[in-house]
């Protein structure tokens, strides 16, 4: 099982925000969804946008580079249902913020996201 990384304070990604981070060797997407954290693979499959300083609109994260849209919940592609970032889970322990990269990319689903309202997701 892959080892926790911790990549951000709570305070550096906001509701509404994303940021882009590094883990290990992989950028990853930060989202803050309504105090909902999500992280998801930060290089665009498009042309390795970094979809972290991308635009969030509720759970639409959009590349900077091209505008492809992302669900950031699930990774799925606005367009094109076979397109899907991989996601990864998030958690939040004493302030960090802080992700578990998968080899697959992680489920695909709400399970992977983690609350920033300071109660901390077993
Ligand atoms: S690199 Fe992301 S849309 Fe082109």
């Amino acid at each position: 099982m892959a080892d926790w990384i911790a990549i951000a304070r709570i305070e550096e990604c906001p509701p509404g925000a994303s940021i882009e981070r590094v883990a290990g060797n992989r950028m990853v997407a930060l989202a803050n969804v309504e105090g909902t954290l999500h992280a998801l693979d930060g290089l665009c499959p498009h042309q390795g946008g970094p979809l972290g300083t991308g635009r969030l609109c509720g759970t639409i994260l959009t590349c900077p580079w091209h505008g492809w849209q992302f669900d950031v919940t699930t990774g799925r592609h606005q367009i094109s249902p076979t397109i899907r970032q991989p996601i990864h889970e998030v958690r939040v322990r004493d302030g960090l913020v802080e992700v578990r990269i998968l080899p697959d990319g992680g489920p695909a689903t709400d399970a992977a996201a983690a609350t920033a309202g300071g109660r901390e997701n077993p």
